[in-house]
């Protein structure tokens, strides 16, 4: 019997001074990069700082055991607010709450150890994440060892042997190196290391982007098995809005930094209302079931180093107007779903 305590076994202690508040609430999340030429080029050739606001006053909540996914074009900010849900990043403005502790403050003390433990994160590309030197035990045990939570081999072993198990893996597989597994088997094996701490939040950026579509699939279904097995909250990013259908209870959608558009699942595919949320869906044809015109798919992402004035999809956007061109829309809540676009809050889509 392993001394790691599953979440379901932790979950009467924990569930009472947060029994039905979310486990994760991100508020007004900004982070800012300096992208600015170095100093002595600036100042001959007298160039301003050039910042890039990668995320922008990103704000949404995550129950206890659901999922929210983010999507978005490439560039739109989804692995900086994943890079900063799980401490990677301190933000420039905003932060993000969880089990009701202020992570970011956390993240800087003693405390801040437990709250990693209870929060992980898995990488698109397990081969880069995983050492290929190390065996897969080594690999598994890593992070059980930097919190201190087993000692003695034979303990170790056998929690890394049910950790392959509860990714369908063989507790065989332990002696092996990553080179000797396929991009599927290698990605269960990120996953086990993920779960080697017993976290509570898993924040999944891509995590089956790299992998075949007949595997995705295999993947997806595991992790669904292990949040249901073990209470888990998923952050799940993806661009393949399939991908999302399948995973998630909430879909955050993300253009330049900024949510867009935040709605359940079944609402959000059923009634999108966003155009850009719209363009999204019409880009998948069976997806579209909506028997509204489609929105044509037009124009690039915006340099981030000079958006767009007022709302940033402007330029984009067949419904725009003057008014967008200038004034940027909030995200307000419209018909139970948070919408940022004046064609919507207008009555004009
Ligand atoms: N460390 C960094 N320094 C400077 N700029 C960065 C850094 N990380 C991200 N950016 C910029 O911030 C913006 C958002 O990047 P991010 O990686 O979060 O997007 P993404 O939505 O995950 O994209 P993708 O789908 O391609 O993974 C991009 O313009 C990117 O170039
Ligand atoms: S605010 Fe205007 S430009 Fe932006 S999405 Fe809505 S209609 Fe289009
Ligand atoms: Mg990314």
């Amino acid at each position: 019997m392993s001394a790691v305590m599953e979440p379901s076994q932790t979950r009467g202690a924990a569930r009472t001074p947060s029994a039905g508040k979310p486990l994760v609430v991100a508020h007004d999340l900004a982070k800012t990069f300096d992208v600015s030429a170095p100093w002595l080029n600036r100042v001959l050739e007298r160039k301003p700082r050039t910042l890039l606001h990668a995320v922008d006053g990103v704000s949404f909540e995550i129950e206890r055991g659901k999922t929210l996914a983010l999507v978005g074009e490439s560039g739109c900010g989804k692995s900086t607010v994943a890079r900063l849900l799980v401490g990677l990043y301190e933000p420039t403005r905003g932060g993000m709450h969880f089990d009701g502790q202020d992570a970011h403050a956390a993240f800087k003390t003693a405390e801040g150890r437990k709250l990693r433990k209870r929060i992980q994160m898995i990488f698109q590309d397990p081969y880069a994440s995983l050492n290929p030197r190390w065996i897969v035990e080594d690999i598994i045990a890593e992070p059980m060892r930097e919190h201190g939570l087993l000692s003695g081999k034979e303990a170790v072993k056998a929690r890394v042997g049910e950790l392959l198990q509860s990714v369908g893996l063989s507790p065989l597989d332990m002696v092996k190196y990553p080179h000797q597994f396929s991009g599927g088997q290698r990605q269960r094996i990120s996953i086990a290391r993920a779960l080697a701490t017993a976290p509570e939040f898993l924040v999944c950026d891509e995590p089956t982007s790299a992998l075949d579509v007949s595997v995705q699939a295999q993947v997806l279904n595991i992790m669904k098995d292990l949040q249901r097995e073990r209470g888990l909250t998923y952050l799940f990013i993806s661009h393949n809005l399939a991908v999302v259908r399948h995973v998630s209870d909430q879909v955050g959608v993300m253009y330049l930094g900024r949510l867009v558009e935040l709605a359940d699942k079944a609402e959000l595919f059923a009634r999108p209302r966003h155009p850009y949320t719209r363009m999204l869906l019409d880009a998948i044809p069976q997806m579209h079931a909506t028997g509204r015109s489609r929105t044509p798919v037009q124009g690039e992402v915006p340099n981030p180093l000079n958006p767009p004035t007022g709302c940033a999809f402007h330029p984009r956007c067949p419904h725009a107007n003057a008014r967008c061109s200038a004034e940027r829309p909030a995200l307000l809540s419209i018909g139970g779903v948070r919408v940022a676009c004046h064609a919507v809050e207008e009555g004009r889509i």
